[in-house]
Formats: C-alpha cells, sequence, structure tokens
C-alpha cells in the first residue's frame, strides 16, 4: 500500500474513492461531495493505492495555515477494518507536517460513527453535533507541534 499527494492523473481515480463511497454509499449530492474547496491552491488531496487501484482517499485544506482541516477520508467499503483507515489519517498528518512552517492544529468534521475512530487518534470533540450534507457531525480537533 502506499500513499500519494494527487497530481492530474492520479485525481481520476482519487475522485472515484470518493464518489463511491460518499456519493453513492453515503448518498451525499454531488453539488457538495466535489466543492470549490477541492481546487484551492492550499488544498491538497491524497490518494491509497493498492498497486495501481486506488482504495482510500483524503484531502487536506488550508495546508500552511494555523488550522489545517482534514476531509473525504474514505476507504472502499471492501477493505475496511484492515488499518488503511488509519494509514490514510497518518499519511494526511504527515504532508501537513511537512508543509507547515510551525505548530498548527488539525481540525476535521466528523460523521457521527466516526467518532471512536478518530479519538483513537488522538483528536477531541469541540462541538455540539449539527447537520452537515444531512449528516451528524461533530468537529474535532488536535494540536500538532513541530
Ligand atoms: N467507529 C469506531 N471505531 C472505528 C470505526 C468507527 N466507525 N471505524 C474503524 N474504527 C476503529 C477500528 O476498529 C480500528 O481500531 P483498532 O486499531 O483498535 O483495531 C481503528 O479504528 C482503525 O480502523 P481502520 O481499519 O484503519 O479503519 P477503516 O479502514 O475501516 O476506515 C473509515 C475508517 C471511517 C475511514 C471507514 O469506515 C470509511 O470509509 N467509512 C465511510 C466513509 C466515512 O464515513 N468517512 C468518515 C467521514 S467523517
Amino acid at each position: 500500500m502506499k500513499f500519494e499527494v494527487c497530481d492530474a492523473e492520479l485525481m481520476e481515480r482519487y475522485l472515484a474513492v470518493r464518489r463511491e463511497v460518499f456519493i453513492e454509499e453515503q448518498g451525499v449530492s454531488e453539488e457538495i461531495e466535489l466543492d470549490a474547496a477541492d481546487h484551492l491552491p492550499t488544498t491538497v488531496h491524497v490518494v491509497g493505492l493498492d498497486g495501481s487501484d486506488a482504495v482510500a482517499s483524503g484531502r487536506l485544506l488550508g495546508v500552511g495555515s494555523p488550522t489545517v482541516i482534514i476531509g473525504r477520508v474514505a476507504v472502499r467499503s471492501s477493505v475496511r477494518g484492515t488499518g488503511l483507515g488509519r494509514q490514510m489519517m497518518a499519511a494526511l498528518e504527515q504532508v501537513a507536517r511537512e508543509r507547515s512552517s510551525g505548530d498548527f492544529t488539525l481540525e476535521l468534521h466528523a460523521q457521527e460513527h466516526a467518532l471512536g475512530f478518530y479519538e483513537s487518534l488522538g483528536y477531541a470533540v469541540a462541538s455540539a453535533p449539527y447537520l452537515e450534507a444531512g449528516i451528524r457531525h461533530v468537529t474535532m480537533r488536535k494540536s500538532v507541534a513541530a
């Protein structure tokens, strides 16, 4: 398994994971799932590759700023529970560290069912539950020292 920052060629395979998980499986609309933040210069997309097959996704917003937002974390359903989610989070954190100059905060909007997953990775709940894309979420944060 390897984790790569997406270039134009990898983007297509990476987006196929997001489409499968968020649009097809979870019923999020395409307009919400594929948003304007995908195209910002401070956004970084990371794909998990098993050979040439994309199996996991994740993105970072605001890379290089004091708060970096992790989102679109997904693992194809057929390979969940095998540690890929944890590995994707480690890859995202590593890219955020490499591209930050000092201490920073990692923030994410966790679907409630995945709260335990993020807690096990050191994230703490920082908000009351709210609806985003029709799904209950909580904001979670983790401080990272340079
Ligand atoms: N709730 C609580 N714990 C969870 C969990 C969940 N939903 N999913 C995984 N875990 C635990 C695992 O048991 C494992 O614990 P362990 O190391 O003690 O065995 C640990 O978290 C890591 O699991 P891992 O196998 O790396 O997770 P995964 O590959 O199944 O990926 C998700 C986790 C959330 C990314 C995956 O379930 C997924 O893609 N879900 C659909 C998309 C989604 O909802 N994404 C989150 C958006 S906020």
